[in-house]
């Protein structure tokens, strides 16, 4: 179930059965030459839709711009400041705790975001600490997840890609984007073919350490079946631990 393509009375009649919804979250970034620029908000997007379709859980918008500064020397990255995103998640959670919501599942597709989110569940947080009107508030939790994290999700990918999986464009995300989307299928070499490994710094600075985009990978390994593989596992792991957080 979509929250945008649900009515108001659809969303008020789960309000009165769930108070959980799931949000998935990413950023719109290079990802290398085959990768998708939305890799990694399509990720928890088609993962969290099967979820929701499966098992009765309502997904809310793709949060689909996050942190991404070190990516801006890559034609078409968007980038929020780690303020600006703060604040927009702030005033996403507190539009969904007014109408009821007090279970916000955050499924996130992008490692660079971690610190935000985590410092905006603080801010948002600390929102309802400080709240001197004496409403006696209903219990807001939000909790971060990580979709390569899901358990048996690492282990998975590991095995399908035992070579080359690396940390940025891997091959693994660009198969999930691939079987969520498979007229995006791109056959490009990689040269080299596993890209190399580094700190990541500026936008300039990356551009010059890892110049097609990509870091530790080869995701010329992306296939859609793979991507099958891993989103089955994903979404099964995503509504067990979303049912328990909603219980919680
Ligand atoms: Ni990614």
């Amino acid at each position: 179930m979509q929250l945008h393509l649900s009515t108001w009375p659809e969303v008020e009649a789960y309000l009165a059965k769930s108070k959980a919804i799931l949000i998935p979250i990413g950023s719109t970034e290079q990802h290398g030459p085959n990768g998708l620029l939305g890799t990694d908000a399509l990720c928890p997007e088609i993962i969290g839709s099967r979820a929701g379709d499966e098992a009765g859980i309502l997904v809310g918008p793709t949060f689909n711009v996050g942190q991404a500064q070190h990516h801006m020397g890559f034609s078409g990255t968007i980038t929020l400041r780690p303020s600006t995103m703060i604040a927009a998640m702030m005033d996403w959670a507190q539009s969904l705790a007014k109408h009821g919501f007090e279970r916000i599942y955050w499924l996130n597709g992008h490692g660079g975001n971690i610190a935000t989110i985590t410092t905006a569940f603080s801010e948002i947080y600390h929102g309802v600490s400080f709240d001197r009107s004496g409403a006696n508030h209903p219990p807001l939790r939000c909790n971060l997840r990580n979709w390569w994290e899901l358990p048996g999700v690492m282990d998975l990918c590991r095995q399908l890609f035992p070579v080359g999986e690396g940390c940025h464009a891997t091959p693994s995300e660009v198969s999930v984007t691939w079987f969520g989307y498979p007229q995006a299928v791109k056959h490009v070499a990689m040269t080299p073919r596993i890209a190399p490994n580094g700190p990541i710094l500026d936008a300039d600075d990356y551009r010059r350490r890892f110049p097609d985009g990509r870091i530790g990978s080869d995701p010329s390994q992306a296939s859609i079946e793979a991507g099958e593989k891993i989103v089955a596992a994903a979404v099964k792991a995503v509504i067990s631990e979303f049912k328990q957080f909603a219980a919680s």
